[in-house]
């Protein structure tokens, strides 16, 4: 018998909308605070200290991740330092010269979700390390540019997996992208891999986040006895950048946008 899917994909209201602005601005803005904190010798705790107290007491606003799941996630940021592909629980461990590191940051305003992260390095990368997060974000990029309505799901995922597999990078595949709003992780899944021309059509006031994760190794990864930290198999280094999307009639406008991009806030196709 063939099976069909129920998709509860939510489509935004105006006034939605604006609150998922509004969320979204604000987690974008803890990227941009917590980018001079992130320095040799300096911890991930501390790091989330700072990003926990900016986002409750600054903002007004709660950090999504803090006791988010099963078991409870017990800090308010994810930190994925080296071979940490994602979900890294920020610890007393000191950062070190060359290490590269993903803050994830989510932030609920108003009963609305923004989530967004970021690839930082600690004093001087590696020149493959710096290529990795290079690659990583132009493939985030690529995802982005050809969202509008009636581009479908599998377009997204191709043309990630495209460039990453061009530059011999591998893609994660348990872990995706997801419809983002009132609730943290909604439908759809947004994977970062696929074929062109399939999936579900792509419709305006839709909102979903793609955040590619990707590997100097092999695609396989673990996960740590602490249930969270997912790990390269390989312990091969991975990167991931994140953005928070609404799809306009025309295209799409980037909720997370911060002033260091080179990709504009809103792609207009019209
Ligand atoms: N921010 C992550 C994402 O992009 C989810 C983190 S869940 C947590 O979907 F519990 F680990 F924080
Ligand atoms: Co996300
Ligand atoms: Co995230």
């Amino acid at each position: 018998m063939k099976r069909y899917k129920a998709l509860a994909v939510t489509i935004k209201t105006a006034d939605e909308i604006e609150k998922m602005r509004v969320a979204g601005k604000l987690a974008a803005q803890v990227l941009d605070m917590i980018g001079e904190h992130v320095v040799k010798g300096a911890t991930t705790e501390q790091l989330n200290q700072l990003c926990h107290n900016y986002i409750v007491d600054v903002q007004g606003g709660i950090p999504a991740p803090l006791n988010y799941g099963r078991p409870p996630f017990p800090k308010s940021i994810c930190t994925s330092v080296n071979h940490v592909i994602c979900h890294g629980i920020p610890s007393d461990k000191k950062l070190k010269d060359g290490d590269i590191v993903n803050i994830d940051v989510t932030v609920i305003k108003d009963g609305y979700h923004g989530d967004t992260s970021k690839m930082f390095v600690v004093g001087k990368p590696s020149i493959l390390a710096e290529r990795l997060i290079r690659i990583t974000q132009e493939c985030l990029y690529k995802g982005i540019e050809i969202v509008k309505p009636g581009a479908r799901l599998g377009d997204i995922g191709h043309v990630i997996q495209t460039h990453a597999h061009k530059h011999n990078y591998s893609v994660v595949q348990e872990y995706c992208g997801h419809g983002i709003g009132a609730t943290f992780h909604e439908d759809p899944q947004i994977v970062h891999y696929g074929q062109p021309n399939t999936g579900d059509e792509i419709v305006a006031g839709m909102c979903f986040t793609i955040e590619p994760m990707i590997n100097a190794g092999k695609r396989y990864s673990k996960i740590l006895p602490d249930q969270w930290t997912v790990v390269t198999k390989d312990r091969s280094l991975s990167a991931q950048w994140e953005h928070t999307l609404l799809v306009t009639e025309t295209g799409v406008e980037i909720l997370t946008h911060r002033d260091d991009e080179t990709i504009p806030r809103i792609i207009n196709h019209s």
